[in-house]
């Protein structure tokens, strides 16, 4: 997908309004961020004020280059070299031991920071003007679904943000992968654009996942990147029943399937049913543009297939797993439903 070009007057007069301690909206690979100058504590508020985002959530800072890696971190494992070779500029951020004058702001009190290389050119255009850490959380308010276009950015923040660099379309779609450290070990705290795999290829061993409650992140609420609309995840030939019997039922439901899969004969007029890609990257590119266009359309029900089990899909898998409701409260509701229906008299 070609990136647009940015524009240099447009970079220079972001860069200048970052370091008045203004916020600048702008594309990475993976989502567009709400940036600030990471080194200024009034802008960093300005962050949590407009995402509306509890302030002890730590932000990640994005770098120019690794070079600046030594300002922000201290005591950087080993294990962190051959990842920025392979990774950075790209969608891989690492949660390090955090250099003394990194302001707490940033990292929510904790004692470490998350930083990130991003490769998109208007990130990097912009980094480059600016010359410092740029701390960006992902341009939506807390808890929704992270914006991969300006036109998104604007309706999350409003009409009245003020400076929202257009790159056009993310090409990765979701967030970038996050790796932290214990005792100096890899572990993956939030799986997104680089696949586990691609990682443990580079470190020539396995990543492990994080031990209960030893780092706090923010995306691993489980309720974070939620549409408005009901969503519910279903194998196909139960998600193909449902759609059927919930729009026969006079419920407005869109029905997301992977491929080329025929739309039931059965189903009323009225259920949307829309074909994603079936390869993870092209359809994490399309996945919160697509959650975004349905939630907006106004519908009752939003039903998805679910997607493989496999290492591949795992950053989609989690994104899906935490946008939906959980299953067992859509089967616990369905129980009720029908206890209900039994206890009902009959006429
Ligand atoms: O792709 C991305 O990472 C995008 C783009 C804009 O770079 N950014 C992004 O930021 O997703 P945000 O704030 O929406 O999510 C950052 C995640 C949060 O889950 C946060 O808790 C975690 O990074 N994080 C940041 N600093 C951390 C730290 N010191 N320790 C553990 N987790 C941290
Ligand atoms: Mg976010």
């Amino acid at each position: 997908m070609p990136f647009h070009v940015p524009d240099p007057e447009a970079i220079r007069q972001a860069a200048a309004h970052l370091r008045d301690g203004g916020l600048v909206a702008f594309p990475t690979e993976t989502v567009y961020g709400l940036g600030a100058d990471a080194r200024n504590p009034a802008a960093l508020a300005r962050i949590f004020a407009t995402k509306g985002r509890p302030s002890d959530h730590p932000l990640i800072v994005h770098l120019h280059d690794a070079a600046q890696l030594r300002d922000w971190a201290r005591a950087v494992p080993a294990a962190v070299w051959p990842l920025v070779e392979a990774f950075w500029p790209g969608p891989l951020t690492l949660v390090l031991d955090r250099h003394a004058d990194v302001p707490t702001a940033v990292t929510g009190g904790q004692s470490r920071v998350a930083l990130r290389v991003p490769a998109h050119p208007f990130a990097r255009a912009l980094l480059a003007a600016f010359g410092g850490g740029i701390a960006a959380p992902s341009a939506n308010r807390f808890g929704r679904i992270s914006p991969t276009s300006a036109m998104h950015v604007r309706e999350e923040l409003g009409e009245d943000f003020g400076l929202i660099l257009d790159g056009g379309c993310c090409p990765v779609g979701i967030e970038s992968t996050i790796i932290g450290f214990e005792s100096r070990k890899p572990v993956l705290l939030r799986p997104g654009g680089i696949s586990r795999l691609q990682i443990e290829a580079v470190l020539g061993r396995p990543v492990a996942s994080p031990s209960l409650g030893a780092i706090r992140v923010s995306g691993s609420l489980p309720s974070h990147y939620a549409p408005r609309t009901r969503l519910e995840l279903w194998p196909l030939r139960p998600l193909a029943a449902r759609a059927v019997s919930l729009s026969a039922s006079g419920l407005r439901c869109a029905a997301v399937v992977r491929g080329d899969v025929p739309r039931p004969r059965q189903a009323a007029p009225t259920l949307d049913w829309i074909s994603m890609p079936d390869a993870p990257a092209a359809f994490a590119r399309e996945l919160y543009a697509t959650l975004r266009r349905l939630d907006a359309a106004g519908h009752d029900r939003l039903l998805m297939q679910t997607v493989p089990g496999d290492v591949g899909w795992q950053a989609v898998r989690d994104r899906l797993q935490r946008a939906a409701v959980p299953a067992a409260e859509e089967i616990e509701e369905e129980w009720r439903a029908r206890q209900e229906s039994n206890l009902r008299p009959t006429a």
